[in-house]
């Protein structure tokens, strides 16, 4: 794995931890790398207590507001505050990231080198165990979750490495990750040229995790739609996702905003798969996720690319253990 990013404006910390913001040109992000460990450790309870509604004190405050993440005049969050806010709730419900599901599916400690590609803050990369001489790098096109991340990395020592970019652009080496990781990422990409990026990187013998929403979700969202507006967006959504199950068709790559998302159909992945030479190997089957008319708004699998691993025999594969 190359070293995150094209050298400009890398950052490294103690424990090991990296950061390439490359040419995103945040100047949140910028500002979250500067703030001192003691306010970044002391974040997390704020921004929750805050927004459980709870008073916090005068010197707190002051801190937050300081620091842009309360208005001086209102006392409310401001932008940035509240999507800090939001990376934090989504943190707290990780409840130790998925590392008990890569458990389950056979994936140890020592798998390797591991790219999380829409990685926000980190948590997944960051709830794996350590595994000394062996990269952990996550990248996103969010700078301000990444800066985050790599602040929350230094404060736990962890050796993860964070960079800001597309994943149709990956700064890694052709052939060079053992595990890769994309979670709730894919309904938000052009599934077929994100698949073949991440593939192009995948050592042969390499193993893929991927969790996404898959049919249930959109329903489940159309049903929960509370206005016109959301309930328009969400069928416009199941409409996209429906014409690439059936036809295999995407708009242009692009986020959510601009092109809508397009739910994951397993048949079209698993096709899309193979033509990148991989096969899926399992499908986790405990999943823990919200249900719909009984049936798991998420699907996740492991998959692994032809060839032979480098390292040792790859769960699901004939006579692994
Ligand atoms: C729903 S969040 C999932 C975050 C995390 N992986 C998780 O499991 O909770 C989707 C993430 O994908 C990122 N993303 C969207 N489009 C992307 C792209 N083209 N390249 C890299 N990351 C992207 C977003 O910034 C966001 O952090």
């Amino acid at each position: 794995m190359r070293p995150a990013g094209s050298g400009t404006g890398i950052r490294s910390g103690a424990g090991g931890a990296s950061i390439d913001l490359m040419d995103s040109r945040d100047r949140d992000a910028e500002s979250i790398l500067d703030w001192s460990d003691e306010f970044i450790g002391a974040l997390k309870d704020r921004l929750l207590a805050l927004r459980a509604g709870s008073e916090l004190p005068a010197e707190d405050r002051d801190e937050l507001t300081a620091h842009g993440l309360l208005e001086e005049s209102s006392g409310q969050p401001t932008a940035l505050g509240e999507a800090l806010t939001e990376l934090i709730i989504r943190e707290s419900w990780q409840e130790g990231g998925e590392r008990r599901t890569f458990r389950e599916l056979g994936i140890e400690d020592d798998v390797g080198s591991v790219l999380e590609i829409g990685c926000s803050s980190g948590w997944t990369l960051r709830s794996l165990g350590p595994a000394p001489g062996a990269r952990r790098m996550g990248v996103d096109i969010d700078a301000r979750a990444l800066a985050l991340g790599y602040r929350f990395s230094r404060l736990e020592n962890q050796d993860c490495g964070f960079a800001c970019c597309s994943a149709y652009a990956l700064p890694c080496d052709d052939e060079s990750i053992d595990f890769l990781i994309c979670r709730n990422t894919l309904t938000y990409l052009h599934q077929r040229s994100a698949v073949r990026e991440m593939t192009r990187v995948l050592k042969p013998g390499g193993l893929v995790f991927l969790r996404f929403e898959n049919v249930w979700y959109d329903l489940r969202q159309i049903a929960h739609a509370k206005t016109i507006r959301s309930l328009a967006s969400r069928l416009r959504d199941l409409g996209l996702g429906l014409i690439h199950a059936a036809a295999g068709w995407q708009l242009g790559a692009g986020s959510r905003v601009r092109w809508g998302r397009a739910f994951v159909a397993l048949p079209r992945l698993r096709k899309t798969l193979r033509a990148c030479g991989c096969e899926i190997t399992q499908i986790d089957e405990s999943l823990r996720c919200p249900r719909f008319w009984g049936f798991a708004t998420q699907t996740s699998l492991l998959a692994r690319k032809a060839g032979k691993s480098s390292r040792r025999q790859a769960p699901g594969s004939p006579g692994a253990r």
